[in-house]
């Protein structure tokens, strides 16, 4: 489904920030990047949706080669984005956050009932603005938002950060369920280390800019992941 090959990303000043890294995601599957802060782990999904560009490697979507589209052809093709820190539009409401999320479908594409099913917060809470939700309620909308188009490859980068407990129960059932129908893959960073375990079908740590441990997600404790990744 997603085949990233050698990507190499330098940003000003010549510091080479991601280092050979190559990986694949596949339908059904959740796939976990780990690593501390400031390892490359965001820059490597921005690389990914077309962000940043990259300096050499090559990135296939669904057999074909994406790494020269725009952000704009990489969604349409089937790539949904969920940002660190969400990045909703705080001053439009739920629903017009959910609109956005199909702003390259025709006007007449109606919002997913479903995602309503997923998260019914949303659904109470449809003609408030996307600023007075709470941390794990936007979190819950960013997710929605991205998959208001139905994407074939879902790429979420730390949706646990700050975010209440009880939301993140409810956001890991989620990432469950959806790998879980076999119709999307999922790519998932994280640093809180539990979540990451009881998700991760295929992990991967990056450490540097480049990845120093990679297997089953249910190696994850015999690999000594946990210790891999502590602060
Ligand atoms: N736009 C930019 N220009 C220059 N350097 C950048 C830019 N964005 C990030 N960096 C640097 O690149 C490195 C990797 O940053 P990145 O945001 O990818 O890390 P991260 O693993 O996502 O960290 P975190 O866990 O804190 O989100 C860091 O040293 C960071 O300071
Ligand atoms: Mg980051």
């Amino acid at each position: 489904m997603l085949k990233v090959k050698n990507i190499n990303q330098y940003y000003g000043g010549g510091s080479h920030i991601l280092r050979d890294v190559s990986l694949e995601a596949h339908l059904g599957k959740v796939t976990v990047l780990l690593g501390r802060n400031g390892v490359g782990k965001t820059t490597l999904l921005k690389s990914l949706m077309g962000l940043v560009p990259i300096k050499t490697g090559s990135i296939e979507f669904n057999g074909k080669a994406i790494h020269k589209d725009t952000p704009y052809e990489r969604a349409r093709a089937g790539i949904g984005f969920v940002p660190q820190g969400r990045e909703i539009f705080a001053r439009l409401t739920v629903e017009e956050n959910l609109r956005m999320g199909l702003a390259y479908k025709s006007a007449s594409t109606p919002i997913p009932a479903e995602l309503f099913g997923l998260f019914p917060v949303l659904k109470q809470m449809l003609h408030r603005r996307g600023g007075d939700l709470s941390g794990g309620q936007q979190q819950q909308l960013a997710i929605a938002r991205a998959l208001a188009a139905k994407p074939r490859l879902l790429i979420l980068d730390e949706p646990t950060e700050g975010i209440q407990p009880s939301i993140i129960k409810d956001i890991g059932r989620v990432i469950r369920m959806l790998a879980d129908r076999g119709d999307m893959a999922i790519l998932l960073v994280e640093q809180y280390y539990d979540f990451a375990e009881e998700l991760a079908d295929d992990y991967m740590v990056m450490e540097r800019g480049e990845f120093i441990a990679r297997g089953l997600g249910k190696n994850m404790p015999a690999d000594g992941v946990r210790q891999l990744v502590a602060i």
